[in-house]
């Protein structure tokens, strides 16, 4: 199969379309959480940002879909968009039914190819990320699994996007007569390189916003034996889990996989001199 010909396109659309699971997060079975886990669950700082994200992101590209020449594209970035609304009311169930506070501002996005592209790229870094710290949370038992399951779709549905989202960009480009791996390479390469500076700044912003209690009282469990190289580990064996699951003739997100790879194989290693060579407590000169 030729990437960017008619059976390419109808492969990712056909694909992403027939996984949509029909489901109302209103009909969930929301659990009684107790007093830790509420706490918990009022001190992740990332409510308000998460839910401006999948709301003004849901009515971007419901938008965009409608600029779509291709009936068979439109479709299926018209799910998209109907799937990001609805990760919007996963979590506006999740803030009314645990009291979380949070105070959307949700932010008007132009419906254009820019728009959209700039939102596939954050979804490949943010997912990457998010299999990784669900995942290591999951783990950790953070929170009771009869909540933390109710969100294993939403990373499945992730997973969707950005694997939909590469295989469009790369139909697009060919639609649009830029072909040739350097017409490719450049502006994929730019692309990452402006999700993740959005994401630095995005954390810093983050980071100035007040909290609550300290993390170390609420997270110990997890915060504990934390390393980089766990939680790079965590993101690498999630994300090939997920994407084990797609035809293996579409494309998958690839540059951040091989960037995370790299930062383990790093860490690892600077892990392991460490513990060859353990600072020795300083000895009496004598
Ligand atoms: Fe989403
Ligand atoms: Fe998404």
């Amino acid at each position: 199969m030729k990437i960017g010909s008619d059976e390419h396109k109808a492969l990712f659309c056909r694909s992403f379309m027939e996984t949509h699971r029909p489901y109302d997060p209103a009909e969930w079975p929301w659990p009684e959480l107790d007093e830790i886990s509420l706490a918990r669950l009022r001190a992740v700082p990332i409510w308000t940002l998460a839910l401006e994200v999948e709301l003004g992101a849901g009515e971007m590209l419901g938008k965009f879909a409608k600029t779509a020449g291709d009936r068979l594209v439109r479709a299926a970035l018209e799910l998209q968009g109907y799937e990001e609304g609805r990760h919007g009311r996963i979590l506006q169930c999740m803030i009314e039914r645990y009291g979380l506070k949070v105070a959307p501002q949700v932010p008007k996005q132009i419906p254009t190819r820019g728009a959209f592209m700039d939102f596939g790229y954050n979804e490949c870094v943010d997912s990457l990320a998010g299999f990784g710290i669900f995942r290591l949370a999951r783990d950790a038992r953070i929170l009771p699994e009869t909540l933390t399951s109710l969100f294993s779709r939403v990373l499945v549905e992730e997973a969707r996007h950005i694997v939909f989202f590469v295989n469009w960009v790369a139909w697009d480009r060919t639609q649009r007569g830029l072909r040739g791996p350097l017409m490719h390479i450049i502006p994929v390469l730019a692309g990452y390189a402006g999700a993740i500076v959005r994401r630095i700044k995005g954390g810093a912003e983050l980071q100035s916003r007040p909290s609550g209690a300290p993390a170390r009282d609420l997270f110990g469990d997890l915060l504990e034996d934390l390393t980089l190289s766990k939680f790079l580990r965590a993101c690498v064996e999630e994300n090939e889990r997920y994407m084990a699951s797609f035809d293996s003739r579409l494309l998958r997100p690839r540059f951040m996989p091989a960037l995370a790879k790299f930062a383990l194989a790093i860490a690892e290693t600077i892990e392991r001199a460490r513990a060859a060579f353990p600072r020795s407590a300083s000895r009496p000169v004598g």
